[in-house]
């Protein structure tokens, strides 16, 4: 049992001493802070705490509440703390992105469309030529078992897979073991982000000519995210030499014309072919919307109706601007709002609850 003592601001009354005391589970820590005083209140790390009338005599300790979970990610077999979960410096995802991966949402501790997830993920490690680590079924219970270990709720799993570890050598090593790893963690979009839209730029795609395989070469996308973010911007549309935009740094583009057709690249190997791009497109369909799936140029975007964004971590979500230019009146247009809705009801009816 560890147990850290701490000196923390108490609203009412005099200091007390409150400890943390982090007691051993079989499926990670139960941390409970104990009272050694009599306050009415405690304000830890800012946010107070009101406690109930004492019910224990004020030299006994008592249990205020009870802090999230730690977090526990699976690598290669084994259900470790995050901070201590570490996969080989000589592994092929580290030093030479050899590896590929999912980002999966998670809803009522629900995986999101599952199966596309699973289906992408066998494609890429095809591409590549890397074994599948364990079968689907396998896969299935381990990122069941990551969530239930996180208790997450709403959220994202990431799954990612490398060739395995071995000698330095670019040429593929003879017998190299697949490495897994998979974390999961609590996340959800601010509802502001939806009901204002975002701003997007736009940057040279820095990227190679296969970005249809979900690989973890991933440093032209980080490069153009935080060209986005010092520009103060929410995502930066990468753009081919044609002058046509391919797709965000880490989601899909979409424009509706003045005609109303809903726009977005084909899925060849110049776009990665998003799960939710799949499952917007279903919609579409069954909504009987015009889809025209065709390359569109930024000036094309900018004299867009209306423009959009999708992800698994924001689904359908508005570009309200394009470089600074407004798109439409500067606001979600109707027909965004109307797919990020039936997309909302599309994950609902998975099983998720919204
Ligand atoms: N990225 N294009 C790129 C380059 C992406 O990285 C992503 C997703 C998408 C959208 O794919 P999906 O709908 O399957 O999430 C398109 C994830 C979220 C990420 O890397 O975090």
């Amino acid at each position: 049992m560890g147990v850290e003592g701490s000196e923390q601001e108490v609203s009412c009354r005099a200091v007390v001493q409150l400890r943390n005391v982090v007691l051993p589970r079989p499926h990670g820590e139960l941390r409970l802070w104990m009272l050694i005083g009599l306050p009415w209140a405690v304000k830890v790390a800012g946010s107070s705490f009101p406690l109930p009338p004492p019910i224990v005599p004020a030299s006994r300790p008592c249990v205020l509440f009870r802090s999230p979970m730690s977090r526990i990610a699976y690598v290669n077999g084994r259900y470790l703390p995050h901070k201590r979960a570490c996969v080989h410096i000589e592994d092929r995802g580290f030093q030479f992105a050899d590896a590929v991966y999912e980002v999966i949402a998670l809803r009522a501790g629900r995986p999101i469309d599952e199966e596309r997830h699973l289906a992408r993920l066998h494609r890429s490690l095809a591409a590549l030529e890397i074994a599948a680590p364990m079968s689907d079924a396998a896969l299935k219970t381990v990122m069941r078992e990551v969530i239930r270990r996180n208790g997450i709720a709403d959220g994202i799993l990431y799954l990612e897979v490398s060739r395995g570890s071995a000698p330095r050598d670019f040429a593929f090593p003879k017998r190299a073991k697949p490495s897994l790893v998979m974390t999961a963690r609590r996340q959800r979009l601010a509802a502001r982000l939806v009901e204002e839209g975002v701003g997007v730029i736009t940057v040279p795609d820095l990227r190679w000519a296969r970005r249809d395989i979900k690989s973890v070469s991933l440093l032209p996308n980080a490069l153009a995210k935080q060209q986005a973010k010092a520009a103060g911007a929410y995502e930066a549309w990468q753009v081919d030499r044609d002058g046509n935009v391919t797709e965000g740094a880490s989601s899909n583009a979409w424009i509706v014309t003045p005609d109303g057709e809903v726009v977005t690249r084909p899925a060849d190997t110049g776009i990665l072919n998003g799960v939710t791009r799949q499952g917007l497109i279903g919609l579409l369909g069954r909504e009987g919307l015009r889809l025209i799936e065709r390359p569109f140029s930024v000036t094309e975007a900018k004299a867009a109706r209306e423009a959009f964004l999708t992800s698994t971590t924001n689904f359908v979500l508005a570009v309200v601007s394009i470089d600074g230019t407004p798109v439409g009146n500067g606001h979600p247009g109707s027909l965004t709002r109307r797919l990020r809705q039936l997309y909302d009801a599309y994950v609902a009816a998975q099983g998720g609850v919204r």
